[in-house]
C-alpha cells in the first residue's frame, strides 16, 4: 500500500481530521494542473491569470477531493451506504468512490436536468439511480430526510468533510504559484466549494505557508443566483445545469467568504457563460463545463466594467470537465462534420473552399 503514501489524504493529512484509523484510499484525486492563460488573460490586460483545472481529477470534476475524505470517514464508520443529491458531478464521483471501496451508492437527481456524461458515469460504476420530477433543492431536502431513517453516509457538501477534502485545492494553488493569488474566481451552486477555498487559504495562512489571503469572487448564474438576490428562488434555471441551484446548503458560507475577504458575489448571464465557455476552448484549448466558465465570465465583466487587474495574479477554478457535458458543446461550437470520399484531390477540394 506504499504507492498510496501519494494520496491526497496523505499529503495534506497535517491539515485533514484523519486518524490512524481512516483508511488511506485514493483514486488519483489532486494534484490538478495550473496552469497560465496564455491568450485569454493577456487580451483582458490581465498578465497573471491561470487556471486550475479540476476536470483533470479521476470522475472529472473537483468533486473528487472531497468525496475522497468523505468515503474515508464512512469507510471509518463502517458504513455500507452512501447517498447524495445531485446535479451530476458529485454522483458521478460518489458512485465511482463506492464502486471501488465496496459501498452501495444511491443518487438521487433531477431526472431532466443532468448533463448526459454525469448521468452516464453514474449509470457505468453502477449507482443506484433515481430521478425525481424536481429540482436539486428539492432532491437535497430528500436525501436529508433519508438519512434521518436509513442508516446511510450523506456525502453531501453538507457533510463536512466533502469542505474538508476540498480546501486541499487552495493548498495546491499556493503550493505551485509559491504565494496566495490576489484574486481566486469560481462559480457558486450550492457554495460547497467556496467555503472550502476560502478554509484552505485561512488554514494555510495561519500555518505561515503564505502571506496573504485572496479575494474570494464567487459567480453565481443569473437565473439561479439566490445569493446575489438575497431571496431563495423556487424555480432556478440556466444553461449551466451544475450550479441550477435555488437555494444553497452553504449559504452563509459562501457570505463569510465573500465578506471576509472583501470579495464578492455576483451573477453572469447564460450568454456570458457560453461565450466564456467558447473562448476558453478557442483561445486556451480548454474545455470546461458550462458551469465552470461563470469564473471566467465573472472576471470578463469585471475587467469590462473597469476593475484594473494588470498587476494582479488571479486564479479561474474549472471544476469540471467539458466532456461530461456534449450536448451544450454540440450546440455552441456551430460546425457540422462535412464528408467526403477517401480521395485526395476531393479533400483538398474542400480545403481549397475554407481559404
Ligand atoms: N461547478 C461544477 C462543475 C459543479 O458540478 C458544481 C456543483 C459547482 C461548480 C458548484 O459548486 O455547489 O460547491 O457551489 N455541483 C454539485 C453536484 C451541486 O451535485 O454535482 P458548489
Amino acid at each position: 500500500m506504499s504507492f498510496n503514501n501519494k494520496s491526497l489524504i496523505n499529503k495534506y493529512k497535517d491539515y485533514l481530521p484523519i486518524s490512524n484509523k481512516t483508511p488511506n484510499i485514493t483514486l488519483g484525486e489532486g494534484g490538478t494542473p495550473l496552469v497560465r492563460s496564455m491568450n485569454l488573460g493577456p487580451s483582458l490586460g490581465c498578465q497573471r491569470l491561470f487556471f486550475k483545472l479540476e476536470g483533470c481529477n479521476p470522475t472529472g470534476s473537483f468533486k473528487d477531493r472531497g468525496m475522497v475524505v468523505a468515503v474515508a470517514k464512512a469507510l471509518e464508520k463502517k458504513k455500507k451506504k452512501i447517498v447524495c443529491a445531485s446535479t451530476g458531478n458529485t454522483s458521478a464521483s460518489a458512485s465511482a468512490y463506492a464502486a471501488r471501496y465496496g459501498l452501495d451508492s444511491i443518487i438521487i437527481v433531477p431526472s431532466e436536468e443532468i448533463a448526459l456524461g454525469k448521468i452516464v458515469q453514474a449509470m457505468a460504476y453502477g449507482a443506484k439511480i433515481i430521478g425525481i420530477n424536481g429540482n436539486f433543492d428539492q432532491a437535497l431536502s430528500i436525501v436529508r430526510n433519508i438519512v434521518e431513517i436509513m442508516d446511510i453516509e450523506l456525502v453531501n457538501s453538507i457533510n463536512p468533510y466533502r469542505i474538508e477534502g476540498q480546501k486541499t485545492a487552495s493548498f495546491e494553488i499556493i503550493d505551485d504559484l509559491g504565494i496566495q493569488p490576489d484574486f481566486l474566481s469560481i462559480p457558486v451552486g450550492n457554495a460547497g466549494n467556496i467555503t472550502a477555498y476560502w478554509k484552505g487559504f485561512k488554514e494555510y495562512f495561519e500555518s505561515g505557508k503564505s502571506t496573504g489571503l485572496p479575494k474570494m469572487m464567487g459567480f453565481q448564474a443569473e437565473g439561479a443566483a439566490p445569493i446575489v438576490k438575497g431571496e431563495i428562488i423556487q424555480d432556478p434555471k440556466t444553461v449551466a445545469s451544475a450550479i441550477k441551484i435555488g437555494n444553497p446548503a452553504s449559504w452563509t458560507g459562501a457570505l463569510e467568504a465573500r465578506d471576509e475577504s472583501e470579495g464578492l458575489i455576483d451573477s453572469v448571464s447564460d450568454d456570458q457563460i457560453i461565450n466564456a465557455y467558447m473562448k476558453l476552448t478557442r483561445l486556451e484549448g480548454i474545455f470546461c463545463e458550462p458551469a465552470s466558465a461563470t469564473s471566467v465570465a465573472g472576471l470578463i465583466n469585471l475587467v469590462n466594467n473597469g476593475l484594473d487587474m494588470s498587476e494582479k495574479t488571479i486564479v479561474c477554478v474549472l471544476t469540471g470537465n467539458g466532456l461530461k457535458d456534449p450536448e451544450t458543446s454540440q450546440k455552441n461550437s456551430g460546425f457540422s462534420i462535412q464528408t467526403v470520399d477517401p480521395n485526395l484531390h476531393e479533400i483538398l477540394k474542400l480545403l481549397k473552399n475554407q481559404k
